[in-house]
């Protein structure tokens, strides 16, 4: 092709085209056609080449983002998975459980027959690894756990082996259908603290994609908090504590995460099909003996909340003056916090797969 092209040019150069005026405007053509066909087909492989590079860097880091090195795309997590942040959160566990009333499935629940659970944005694999106990794990009873999360960092190990139970832990993202093995298995599916991680547009497929796990007579209990998750329980809110809970309101509602999931998800559950279903709204003001576990946990989630809340408001632009800011105020707020009685509420949605 390029040999027609160049010699059509030096026909044209060596005017032996000059001949006929006709000719010449007929090779005049006939290079064009050709020089745009070069150029057509150079186009052509040079979108080729990009489209196989471009689909060689989406596996590639897709495998990353299953190893846990770096997440995936359009990920709005308002907290992070530093080692101090996984201590965190298996830190906050027992409290949560005492908070619902102390045990991790919730009493509406029968838990007889229940052998395969599912623990769905697992994080630590806290969750899970409580049930061996509470479900009363042995050989005979032997229990088969699943942890799936969008990220692997949090992960303490990736199996677990025993004569009482095995429990896996791999990278899923909730917002995509399961494989194939897990769907119709689980006779429990729990969710706990979605509500910084997930957008609002994001809480439908991903019911579905959880409805699909559940054997027909299995239960959901997704365990979750809203944007007034803490208080006080003063008569006139706390102005410190509000403009804090303003800070990390807003930065929900512009990275589009749902401000009031609990009632978004109750509605999900029975609009996917889920029976009986139900919400309760559990708070520490009636529990004397969660008060200060209430101060603890409202002074470290704050720590964990605010320095991408102040990066989602736009109210700094970069990170490690959100946390000088946070340390800050956080610092402020232990001081305050002895002073009001903080008030921490959690929802559990329970709903059950009908059985036929
Ligand atoms: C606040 S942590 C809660 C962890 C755990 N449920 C607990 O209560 O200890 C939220 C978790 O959701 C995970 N997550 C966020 N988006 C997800 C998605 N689309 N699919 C699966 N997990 C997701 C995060 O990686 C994080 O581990």
């Amino acid at each position: 092709m390029a040999y027609a092209v160049a010699s059509h040019v030096e026909n044209v150069r060596d005017g032996q085209g000059a001949i006929s005026g006709n000719r010449s405007r007929g090779r005049g053509h006939e290079v064009y056609r050709s020089l745009a066909q070069v150029y057509i087909h150079s186009v052509m492989m040079v979108s080729f080449v990009l489209t196989l590079l471009l689909s060689l860097w989406r596996r590639f880091r897709k495998t990353l983002v299953r190893m846990g090195l770096v997440f995936p795309d359009e990920e709005v997590y308002l907290l992070n998975r530093s080692p101090k942040e996984s201590a965190r959160l298996n830190a906050q566990h027992d409290f949560l459980v005492n908070l619902i009333g102390g045990r991790p499935i919730h009493p509406a629940i029968p838990t007889e027959d229940i052998t395969d659970v599912a623990d769905i944005a697992t994080g630590t694999g806290i969750w899970l690894m409580s049930l061996a106990a509470a479900l009363n794990a042995s050989p005979t009873n032997r229990l088969y756990l699943h942890g799936f999360d969008i990220s692997a960092t949090q992960y303490p190990f990736s199996k677990d082996i025993s004569p009482s139970h095995e429990l896996h832990l791999s990278v899923h993202d909730m917002r995509h259908r399961f494989l194939p093995e897990h769907r119709g298995r689980y006779d429990l599916i729990h969710l706990r603290l979605l509500v910084g991680a997930l957008k609002e547009e994001d809480y439908a497929r991903s019911m579905r994609n959880i409805y699909e796990l559940l054997k027909p007579g299995g239960y959901l209990q997704w365990d979750d908090c809203d944007t007034t998750a803490f208080s006080t329980a003063e008569s006139s809110p706390d102005p410190f504590i509000r403009r804090m809970q303003e800070t990390v309101a807003s930065a929900a509602v512009n990275l589009g995460l749902c401000p009031t999931a609990p009632l978004l998800i109750e509605k999900l559950a029975t609009m996917v099909g889920f029976e009986d279903v139900t919400r309760q709204s559990y708070n520490t003001i009636d529990k004397p003996h969660l008060h200060d576990a209430a101060r603890g946990w409202l002074v470290q989630v704050l720590r964990s909340l605010l320095p991408k809340s102040m990066l989602g408001t736009g109210e700094v632009t970069e990170e490690s003056v959100a946390i000088e800011r946070t340390e800050r105020l956080v610092g402020e707020l232990e001081s305050h916090c002895q002073n009001v009685l903080p008030v921490v509420n959690l929802h559990v949605v329970v709903g059950r797969k009908p059985l036929s």
